[in-house]
């Protein structure tokens, strides 16, 4: 049977700021918005809290048999729940950061997010963005976008994200957090990253937010309209 809703999918690098324009593409467009990036997060968090060791298959298994992730929307923010809990700060803890390639890359657990993944895109007008949206949870995605940034863009980014809340971290540290996940998310051997071959690509070192909403509006429209 064809599908009736419309699929954004946005992906790319680690804080490459695509949820933010996926966000913003989603308030405008009243789609639902899904942070991928924050169900691997959730799941990371679980294993580090249980001490899941990750060589061991039966018990990575039973774990993400007890996990149950849900996007609650806010009034400005969507919360993300962790077996009922709001762990939507906790999950974007460095230690948080630095264990997630790490879990993403096993098969298990991107098995059990990408069902998730499909079932909330099966209905609803979304817009999800990770790191194989297009490529692997949605390749028949009716609008595929891969942005980029220049690593040194990224890096203050994500430094003023950290720091605005309170972390104590330094640009270094961050710089190598990045590296050291972009070589993992996109030599693994399970959907690494990589860009569809019909994504439009934005790199978005010197564009503004509203620059970059406009160029996915108006690639939407293009793709709405068939041309
Ligand atoms: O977008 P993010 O930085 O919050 O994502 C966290 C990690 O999750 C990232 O290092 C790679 C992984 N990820 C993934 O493997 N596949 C996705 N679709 C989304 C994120």
């Amino acid at each position: 049977m064809e599908r009736v809703n419309f699929i954004i999918a946005i992906d790319g690098f680690s804080s490459c700021g695509k949820s933010t324009v996926a966000k913003a593409v989603a308030k405008k467009l009243q789609f639902v918005f899904i942070d991928s990036g924050a169900m691997y997060r959730a799941v990371t968090l679980y294993f580090l809290r249980h001490n899941i060791d990750l060589t061991d298959t039966a018990e990575i298994n039973a774990a993400l048999e007890q996990i149950h992730i849900d996007f609650i929307p806010r009034t400005d923010k969507v919360c993300i729940l962790l077996n009922g809990e709001d762990v939507s700060e906790e999950i974007r803890t460095m230690q948080v950061s630095e264990k997630v390639s790490e879990v993403s890359a096993l098969k298990e657990v991107r098995h059990a997010l990408v069902k998730q993944q499909q079932d909330l895109g099966k209905r609803r007008d979304i817009v999800m963005d990770g790191r194989d949206i297009g490529t692997t949870v949605f390749p028949d995605a009716d609008l595929k976008i891969f942005m980029t940034a220049s690593p040194d863009v990224r890096a203050r980014r994500r430094l003023t994200e950290l720091l605005a809340k309170g972390e104590s971290v330094s640009i270094e540290e961050i710089r190598q957090n990045l590296s050291h996940r972009d070589h993992l998310d996109s030599t693994r051997e399970e959907s690494p990253l990589r860009q569809a071959e019909d994504a439009i690509v934005i790199d978005n070192s010197d564009l503004t937010q509203d620059q970059q909403l406009e160029i996915v509006l108006s690639e939407y429209e293009k793709k709405k309209s068939g041309h």
